[in-house]
């Protein structure tokens, strides 16, 4: 048993019978193996790798291995469905987009954990993320991380000028227009977001739609249940483009390219996730110092909102170590690695007592404003059929950014589509 201490070896007979195989524990059988499945972690200092051998020292015996996805929620979605969908995924852990657990708690690929949380061990996460770890009355997840979408400024250029953050779109579009006129800097770009056809337009498109006070499922399941007010939300993503308020190449935008233009100093605003913060205010950075967050504005109808986002651990149900995948999973949302993660990685924390830690809003001022903002956050529709629902909206809303379609043609082909998909999917 190769450097194994006695801890580890009783951990893997626990495990052994856990997993419902005593014969299973040969003398020859080596450490344990979890395979934990996760997005790329961005930020001034990556301490994954740190807590996840601190994990193994506290589990003898047991080896973590991480493995990263692809960069788009789209395409973890997608590596997922189809390794999910054979018997032994090769993974044990899975960090999760918000967006999925209904779907995939329904389609039976997620360990039910709602006998295994503790009372009142949920407690100290945010309480929409509770929720979206939860589906029909069921627990599948913890959180892990929490997102909201943000308008970032640049605060130099808007002291410069005399003007607060924009509080409506149209002060918004104003301020660009002004800004860039006398600063005459053909390189300047005015207001950067994510219009690209992918799950980031689809939060985009939501954002627009309640800040023209409507959304795009209605109570009874109807999409656009406002069909002018959605119409309103989407003349008003194409016309930022068209009027250039928003560079041309928005339509190929994701988080991470309207990012660095933004960081670059290329640009006036730009709406993000939280993590870019870090990025922009880490050293080296070209707008260090000079950048400040609102909320996304509204006055089209309605209040500005912005979606909330983020992931959550779950567990694959083929695994064969659920406890330690559950130990794993406890431990990487717990009070210590989410601090850790939210000083060094960039990922917010669902711990709501972490965003007044003195230790950490000394290095990030701003995290009792982005906590406001997080609490202040609407949910994307939650339903087992919310990828369906956005790959099915995505080359429809794509259209209208790109000025193929209009507003009004899409929103009927859409719905034509969603309907029939819906009704065929419930
Ligand atoms: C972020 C969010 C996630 C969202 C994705 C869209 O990763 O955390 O919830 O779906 O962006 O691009």
């Amino acid at each position: 048993m190769g450097g194994l201490s006695p801890g580890g070896l009783a951990l893997l007979l626990v495990s052994a019978l856990l997993a419902g195989g005593c014969t299973e524990l040969a003398p020859h059988a080596g450490p344990i193996t979890l395979v934990l499945k996760h997005a790329r972690i961005l930020g001034p200092a990556d301490p994954f790798p740190g807590l996840l051998r601190e994990f193994e020292a506290a589990h003898p015996g047991v080896r973590v291995r991480s493995e990263s996805l692809p960069w788009s929620s789209d395409e973890q979605h997608q590596f997922y469905v189809v390794n999910l969908e054979g018997q032994s995924p090769g993974f044990d852990v899975m960090m999760l987009d918000v967006i999925w657990v209904p779907e995939f708690a329904r389609a039976g690929w997620l360990l039910d954990l709602t006998d295994r949380v503790r009372p009142q061990e949920f407690a100290a996460y945010f309480p929409s993320t509770v929720a979206a770890a939860t589906w029909s009355g069921r627990v599948w997840a913890f959180p892990w991380n929490m997102n909201v979408g943000l308008l970032y400024y640049r605060r130099d250029l808007l002291a410069k000028h005399g003007f607060q953050p924009p509080v409506t779109w149209a002060a918004l579009a104003d301020q660009v227009r002004r800004i860039r006129a006398a600063e005459g800097d053909p390189t300047l770009e005015g207001y950067l977001w994510q219009g690209k056809q992918y799950e980031g337009m689809i939060v985009n498109v939501l954002e627009a739609l309640w800040a023209h006070g409507t959304g795009l499922l209605g109570d009874d399941g109807t999409v656009f249940p406002e069909p002018e007010r959605a119409a309103a939300a989407l003349g008003f993503l194409r016309r930022l483009i068209a009027t250039g308020v928003s560079p041309s190449w928005t339509t190929a935008a994701d988080e991470e390219l309207s990012r660095r233009a933004f960081g670059d100093g290329h640009a006036i605003f730009l709406r993000n996730w939280p993590y870019v913060l870090n990025l922009l205010e880490a050293p080296g950075s070209r707008v260090r110092g000079r950048v400040g967050l609102a909320p996304l504005p509204g006055g089209v109808g309605g209040v500005g909102a912005g979606s909330t986002g983020g992931s959550h651990l779950g567990i694959a149900r083929g695994t064969a170590h659920p406890d330690l995948a559950l130990a794993l999973v406890r431990f990487l949302t717990g009070e210590r690695a989410e601090r850790a993660m939210a000083a060094g990685a960039a990922l917010y924390p669902t711990r709501t007592a972490l965003y007044h830690d003195p230790a950490l809003v000394a290095g990030n001022p701003w995290l009792p404003r982005i906590h406001d903002l997080m609490l202040a956050g609407r949910p994307r529709p939650v339903t087992p059929s919310y990828l369906l629902l956005s790959t099915t909206l995505q080359p429809e809303l794509s259209a209208v950014l790109v000025g193929l379609k209009s507003e009004r043609r899409a929103i009927i082909d859409a719905r034509r589509r969603l309907d029939y998909f819906l009704a065929s999917n419930r």
